[in-house]
């Protein structure tokens, strides 16, 4: 039995922002996003999407290639939830034509929550071999206009069906977890966009991200050079090379650029997608990275503001 993540598929609407068009708008060079925060495009939702459209067409290609029949969960992550009480994940149930004998809840922790979402149907397929978890993870930033934070908006969505059949992902038993009570990151109810606290959120992401790698080493987690690639929660690609150049230092290890650079690209032209993007950082690696990467164990970081921080494992899977 391997549990863990057997499809993985993604969706972003078809339209974008260049930032060199946010660029002029704010009257700065163009470079300080190429470069200075790796951002090239940003998602954008026409009027038509919401977090329901994007995951039901994240979900769609997995539904064609599984059916419906083995999936009893559903858990819909989001932080730009539609309604307080319902969850999103009852309509994409409907839209995709699951069953009606099935569970259905969605979850919150900013971008961290796919993570736990994927951590307990792990545990749950574990308990119930014959049973499948359907993850959507589906998210829209939105930051006050002309504010520092407006070019790294993004969108999309990630859906992910946790089995014991782990045809993509086998995910390690062992993670590292960390968590902390602090305002770098908030929306609360009567805001449609975000407050934050740019550079100290980056700083809470890289402090949060050393504890969980120390957590992680505690619980007997592999070591760093074991890893082929390392994904991580991109809130704008600069930050995954941050991030890197971090956990290098960290481990005293020199910073392989093809160890975690094609993790980077697919974001690079989305933008931050809050709960997917380190799921979409995971697509990026498998079909960007050079070489087999089959029987070759990755690590990710997940970091939701607010916070909490695992940091977690898997080996690849053959084909
Ligand atoms: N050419 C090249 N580089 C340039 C440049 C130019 N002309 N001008 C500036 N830069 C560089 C700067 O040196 C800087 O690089 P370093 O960070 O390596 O020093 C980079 O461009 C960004 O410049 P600023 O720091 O001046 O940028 P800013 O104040 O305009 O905002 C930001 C950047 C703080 C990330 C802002 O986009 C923001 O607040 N974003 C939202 C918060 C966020 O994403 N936080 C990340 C961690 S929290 C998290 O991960 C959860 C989540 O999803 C929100």
């Amino acid at each position: 039995m391997k549990i863990g993540i057997e499809y993985l598929s993604f969706f972003v609407p078809q339209f974008y922002i260049d930032l060199g068009t946010i660029a002029e708008q704010q009257d700065v060079a163009a470079e300080k996003y190429y470069n200075g925060i790796g951002q090239e495009k940003m998602s954008m939702p026409p009027h038509s999407e919401d977090v329901v459209t994007l995951g039901a067409n994240a979900a769609h290609s997995i539904i064609e290639k599984n059916g419906v029949d083995d999936i009893d969960t559903v858990i819909f992550c989001t932080e730009t939830g539609i309604d307080q009480s319902k969850s999103a994940g009852i309509y994409v149930a409907r839209l995709l034509g699951l069953k009606d004998n099935v569970r259905n809840v969605e979850m919150k922790q900013a971008c961290y929550s796919a993570t736990a979402a994927l951590q307990l149907a792990c545990g749950y397929v574990a308990r119930k071999p014959n049973k499948k978890v359907l993850i959507i993870a589906s998210d829209i930033s939105r930051y006050d206009l002309g504010s520092n934070a407006e070019s790294s908006q993004g969108c999309g969505a990630v859906a992910m069906l946790i089995s014991s059949d782990a045809k993509i992902l086998e995910v390690d038993p062992v993670s590292g977890l960390h968590s902390e009570d602090v305002m770098d990151f908030w929306r609360p109810n009567h805001r449609k966009t975000a407050i934050v606290d740019g550079k100290f959120s980056a700083q809470k992401y890289l402090q949060s991200m050393a504890h969980a790698w120390n957590d992680y080493q505690e619980n007997g987690g592999r070591n760093f050079e074991e890893f082929a690639q390392f994904c991580y929660h991109l809130p704008f690609s600069k930050m995954g090379e941050k991030a890197h150049r971090h956990l290098s230092k960290i481990n005293s290890s020199p910073m392989a650029e093809k160890s975690y650079l094609p993790g980077m690209e697919l974001n690079r032209v989305i933008g931050n997608s809050y709960s997917a993007s380190l799921y979409i950082s995971l697509i990026s690696a498998l079909t960007r990275a050079e070489g087999d990467l089959s029987d070759k164990p990755i690590a990710l970081f997940s970091y939701g503001s607010g916070c909490v921080g695992e940091l977690l494992s898997g080996v690849v899977q053959p084909n």
